[in-house]
This record gives C-alpha cells, sequence and structure tokens, in this order.
C-alpha cells in the first residue's frame, strides 16, 4: 500500500525511517520532506496545509494512507476535508478532525474538556476582552509566576509566564489586543505548576489505546536549562522518574479519562495523543494536549518501538488495536537536536552540512534530518532545527555518547548543540 506522510521535520523524518521497513509498504511519499526523508522516499513538493493539492496527489497515486505530522493542518481540519469529499473519504487518515484537534488548537476547550472529565490539570480562568474584568480576581487567588496563555495555535510561543503581577496584567491586555493575532483573543490565566515535565505518548482508535515510549523533551536554548525556549533541543527515552507507579497514575487518572471523555463528546479519535505532563511531588498533572507527536520526541521513541508501524496505523484507522500489543525495546535512546546559530532567533540557512558520509556509517546511530535541503547535490541548512542525532544503547549514558560522537563528525557554520542533554536524569 502507498502511503504518505505530512510534514518536513524530525518527527517526519523518523516516521518515515519506520514505515519504510514496513512488509506492508509499496510506495512512501512526504510531503514536501527534506534531504533527510528524501532517501527513504519521494518528497513530493506540497505544502503542508494545501488540502486540495494533497487531496489530488492521494487520488494520483492511490494513497491507503496520509499521515499527518504537525498540528496546523488537523486543526484546520486535513480529516473533515478527506471525510467530506466523496473520492477522499475512502483513505485512512491518521490524526483527529477538527474537533479532537481543539485538544491541542484551544487551550480554553482542553482545560474545560479536563474540568468535565476530572483530569488533573493547573487551575485556570479563560478571559476574553469581554470579560476582563474577572481576570483581576482570578490573579488575587494565584501566587506567582503566573501563567498566560493564547487559546489558539501560536507556533509554541502563545505561553507566558511571568512573576510581576502588573506586568501580566499589561501582558493580558496586550495579548487580548491581538499580540498573538487571532489566536490570542481569548487567553487562559493559569496557576503555575511546579515539577519535571515529560512526554507521554498514545495511540489510539477512538475506544482503546496503546501506551507508547514516553520521553523527556530540552525545550531550553542552553545548558542547564537557561535561555529562550525552543522547539526542543533533543531528547530522551525512557524517562527515570517515569516508574510503574507513576505511569499507573497517568494512565488511571490522565489518559484512560481522556479516552473516555472523547468517547463521551462523541469524538472519533484515531491518531496519536500526545499528555505534556508535569510530576508535581508525584502526582502527574496535564500541562498541554497536543494532536500528533512530538519533535524531538518522536526521533527518540520511534527507535524503541519494534512493532511494524504500519501495522499499527492500520489497526488505528479499523479501531482494532484491542487485537494488538506494543512491543517496546528497553534499551534507551538520546536525541540531540543540531540547530543553526541564533535560534530560537534570527539564524542563517542554506550552509552546506558536511561529514554526513562519515555520521551515515555509524552503525550505531541514526541521523534524522529537521531542516535539511538539497541543492546541487549539496545538503544545506533549512531551517533552524537542523539534524537530530539519535542513538539506541543498553544504558543511557551508553546512548547519550554515541549520540555525541556522532554529532561530532557533523558540522555546518554557526552550528550548536547541547552537551548536557540527559544528565539531569543520569
Ligand atoms: P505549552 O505550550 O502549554 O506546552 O507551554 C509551554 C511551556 O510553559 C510548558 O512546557 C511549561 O514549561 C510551561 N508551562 C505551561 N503551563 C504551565 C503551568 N501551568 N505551570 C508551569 N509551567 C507551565
Ligand atoms: N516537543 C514539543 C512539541 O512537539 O510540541
Amino acid at each position: 500500500m502507498n502511503v504518505l506522510i505530512l510534514g518536513s521535520g524530525g518527527r517526519e523524518h523518523a516516521l518515515a525511517w519506520k514505515i519504510s521497513q514496513s512488509k506492508l509498504l509499496d510506495k512512501l511519499f512526504v510531503a514536501p520532506g527534506n534531504a533527510g526523508t528524501r532517501l527513504l522516499a519521494r518528497n513530493v513538493d506540497i505544502r503542508v496545509n494545501d488540502f486540495a493539492a494533497i487531496g489530488n496527489f492521494c487520488l494520483e497515486n492511490k494513497i491507503f494512507m496520509l499521515v499527518v505530522g504537525p498540528e496546523e493542518p488537523l486543526v484546520k481540519g486535513i480529516k473533515d476535508y478527506f471525510s467530506a469529499d466523496r473520492l477522499l473519504s475512502g483513505i485512512s487518515v491518521i490524526g483527529p478532525d477538527r474537533v479532537g484537534a481543539l485538544l491541542e488548537g484551544s487551550k480554553a476547550f482542553a482545560k474545560q474538556f479536563m474540568k468535565k472529565y476530572g483530569i488533573p490539570t493547573a487551575r485556570y480562568l479563560p478571559v476574553t476582552k469581554s470579560t476582563i474584568s474577572e481576570a483581576r480576581g482570578f490573579l488575587e487567588t494565584l501566587s506567582p509566576p503566573y501563567v498566560l496563555k493564547a487559546d489558539g495555535l501560536a507556533a509554541g510561543k502563545g505561553v507566558v509566564i511571568l512573576d510581576d503581577r502588573d506586568e501580566a496584567e499589561k501582558e493580558l491586555k496586550s495579548m487580548l489586543d491581538g499580540k498573538f493575532g487571532d489566536a490570542s483573543t481569548k487567553v487562559v490565566i493559569e496557576e503555575f505548576l511546579s515539577g519535571i515535565e515529560l512526554s507521554v505518548f498514545v495511540m489510539t482508535d477512538g475506544k482503546n489505546y496503546l501506551l507508547m515510549p514516553e520521553a523527556k523533551d530540552y525545550k531550553r536554548i542552553g545548558e542547564n536549562d537557561t535561555g529562550p525556549n525552543t522547539g526542543g533541543m533533543g531528547s530522551v527515552s525512557p524517562v527515570a522518574f517515569a516508574g510503574k507507579k507513576f505511569m499507573n497514575k497517568v494512565e488511571t487518572s490522565i489518559i484512560q479519562p481522556t479516552i473516555e471523555g472523547l468517547q463521551s463528546e462523541n469524538i472519533d479519535y484515531r491518531g496519536f495523543i500526545f499528555f505534556g505532563l508535569i510530576n508535581v511531588n508525584g502526582n502527574p498533572f496535564v500541562i498541554e494536549y497536543n494532536a500528533r507527536l512530538g519533535d524531538p520526541e518522536t526521533e527518540a521513541i520511534i527507535p524503541r518501538i519494534k512493532n511494524d508501524l504500519l501495522e499499527m496505523l492500520i489497526a488505528i484507522e479499523k479501531q482494532e488495536l484491542k487485537n494488538h500489543t506494543i512491543d517496546i525495546d528497553p534499551r534507551a535512546v538520546a536525541s540531540v537536536m543540531m540547530v543553526s546559530g541564533g535560534y530560537p532567533g534570527n539564524y542563517r540557512t542554506g550552509l552546506e552540512i558536511s561529514g554526513l558520509d562519515k555520521a551515515a556509517e555509524r552503525r550505531d546511530a541514526i541521523i534524522f534530518h529537521a531542516g535539511t535541503k538539497i541543492k546541487e547535490g549539496k545538503v544545506l541548512t533549512n531551517g533552524g532545527r537542523v539534524l537530530a542525532v539519535s542513538a539506541l544503547a543498553d544504558t543511557l549514558e551508553a546512548a547519550l555518547e554515541q549520540s555525541y560522537e556522532t554529532a561530532g563528525l557533523v558540522s555546518f557554520d554557526e552550528m550548536y548543540y547541547r552537551r548536557d542533554l540527559g544528565r539531569d536524569l543520569l
């Protein structure tokens, strides 16, 4: 069968790497892809939000399954677009419809959902311009720092955390005045939770779910978690503090009520759910839901899944997950993200990457491309996050060592990566 993966990052390269190993696969396509996916699949020059072009391509190339990597097409309703079309409705789409994707696309929706189904999360108040007078009273009940979240998608920048009350009130006004465009016409004010974060993933067919490996994402640009937030500077899996007892709490107090809640709301959710969690004194709370896999977490969890992923995705679509189990490699993966100097601020692109051939000779690591492109036979940087170097080993320590050794073989101008990943877990 033919599969089309939507997206162009490290997550999509990792998905392509895994799906390309499936015995059920005929042809694999990635739109738009990058210089890495090109080695495993045919890259197709179509943007992820161009539903008409994606639909046409699927029909012309007899696509059996569309695997949606990033959130934007999901939140914009790519699943609904396919189901509403007579010819496209027979194609499997992995990812929720527009309403299911609201778990990620609207923080207010997600919070309301969690409240309704008793899922542990920070106390909150949704605010719009017409209800701003309630904000002061709610802020009174919180102690600093104050967490303000744009309701809608804001390219990962919509969360502002401030220590000062006056500043928080000022920021709230500016957000409601359109600081993040339409995404912040509604803002969620939240209680600050203090703890250590982790990312938990399930695949679900809407009725049943399978727990995938968990991961820890390193979000800050600087070592020892300093400096601005990024899309993620690397990840590791498993996460040492997510033991049996903790994960049992995650399943019973968070995952199961979420799946049951989706069913009660008649949301037909077939895809991945990413639970952004925080461990507060041994108890998990939801910081956010995402309607997709994480990036860079996917680069650390996919190499630990031993199943034929395409077979699992088909089971999701057919709602037959209950007949499957997930076979997880107990070994550890470390994935180091190599970024372009200046990221997450301004950075250059089009820089030539050298050493990829040498790195590819190493059998103990995999290079997933994040922001790369090919031009005149050369691999060039094409984004802030450039390459994710993943390695699997018996221990996290060994995985980190292999990953860093491989990263050391690659270079481009102003290349940067954090050298302290995983140290907090060793
Ligand atoms: P989000 O986009 O919701 O993942 O938020 C971005 C980051 O802000 C999270 O990864 C957390 O580090 C932080 N954050 C969000 N909400 C809270 C909260 N209620 N308490 C503490 N930190 C938070
Ligand atoms: N790694 C965080 C995300 O994918 O949103």
